[in-house]
């Protein structure tokens, strides 16, 4: 009964976020009457529509906690889903996993071109960083410097791309469980885990009182992560919007090649239920949390 009460939660709130997204990013990408036209056009294709919208989603969630206005948290969410979007663009090109289809259509480099696919990552990356810049976001400077730094180191060697160039080098190397687990904390638990501390920081909660919503997204990230592996392997393509079995072809080391797909299902049920468990200082205002931590394990896409 509590988990259909939290799943209806959910998906409500999903759905919301998804159109407040769009309409943040129609508003900051205007198409220009010159010829960078296919340039923005490019990022609204891959920025509009599609995604599940799971990072900002947890930042409003944990702003919402500390009673953060939620225009405010949306803006920064949509920074967080800026470099997310940038960062499936190049994911995608022919130099790193080469696919053809993201969110149910073509990738950015096919229905454009390589060197348009390119630019857009570039241009959304800048444009994260101009949301988090702008005073809308905070008049404080110390929350808004705050925010960049979180994201910045969240994004680059010690975040998401050096988890990226890891996962290059997982198709040569013979990484073990330890190393796996580095490479995907960096990968996708980085951005997950700067969502939810940058909801902590335009809360004003001091660092000292982050200790359990940073341990809850470590937990959700890698269990993201696992279940991102567990639908490569099993997963429905027409639900995925994306090309499935790939880590096979490309001989990738994964969570599911080093446990088993029976191991792998559990240790991630196991991480939401630690997720779940580090927001036991919270009443019903982290239930959004809450739910979100059991849809990251149960989603099909
Ligand atoms: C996919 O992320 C890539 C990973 C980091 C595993 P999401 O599953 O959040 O992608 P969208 O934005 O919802 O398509
Ligand atoms: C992509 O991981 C992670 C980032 C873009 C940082 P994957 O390569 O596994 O993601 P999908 O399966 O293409 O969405
Ligand atoms: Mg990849
Ligand atoms: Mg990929
Ligand atoms: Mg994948």
């Amino acid at each position: 009964m509590l988990r259909d009460v939290s799943s209806s939660l959910l998906s409500e709130q999903l759905a919301q976020v998804q159109r407040e997204v769009d309409s943040v990013f129609d508003a900051f990408l205007p198409v220009p009457d010159d010829t960078r036209a296919p340039l923005v056009e490019a990022m609204r294709y891959a920025a509009i529509g599609g995604g599940k919208r799971v990072r900002p989603l947890l930042l409003v969630a944990t702003a919402e906690l500390y009673g953060v206005d939620r225009d405010t948290a949306l803006r920064a969410g949509c920074a967080v889903e800026a470099i997310h979007v940038y960062s499936l663009i190049h994911d995608d090109l022919p130099c790193m996993d080469d696919d053809d289809l993201r969110h149910g259509k073509p990738t950015v480099h096919k229905a454009f071109d390589e060197a348009t696919a390119v630019l857009a990552g570039d241009s959304l990356h800048a444009l994260a960083f101009e949301i988090l810049s702008d005073p809308a976001i905070s008049s404080d400077p110390f929350t808004r410097a705050e925010m960049i730094a979180t994201l910045a180191s969240a994004s680059g060697m010690n975040g998401m791309a050096g988890g990226q160039m890891m996962d290059m080098e997982a198709e040569k190397s013979d990484y073990d469980l330890r190393s796996i687990t580095r490479l995907q904390q960096l990968k996708t638990g980085a951005l997950l885990a700067a969502s939810v501390e940058m909801g902590a920081v335009l809360g004003k909660i001091a660092p000292e009182g982050r200790g359990h919503l940073r341990a809850y997204a470590r937990d959700i990230g890698l269990a993201f992560q696992i279940a991102d592996d567990l639908l490569d392997v099993s997963g429905d393509e027409a639900k995925a919007g994306k090309a499935l079995r790939k880590d096979e072809i490309q001989g990738k080391q994964t969570f599911v090649t080093l446990m088993g797909a029976e191991k792998a299902r559990e240790q991630a049920d196991a991480l939401a239920d630690q997720a779940v468990a580090h927001l036991a200082s919270h009443g019903e205002e982290a239930e959004l949390l809450r739910a979100l931590a059991r849809f990251i394990v149960e989603r099909d896409r």
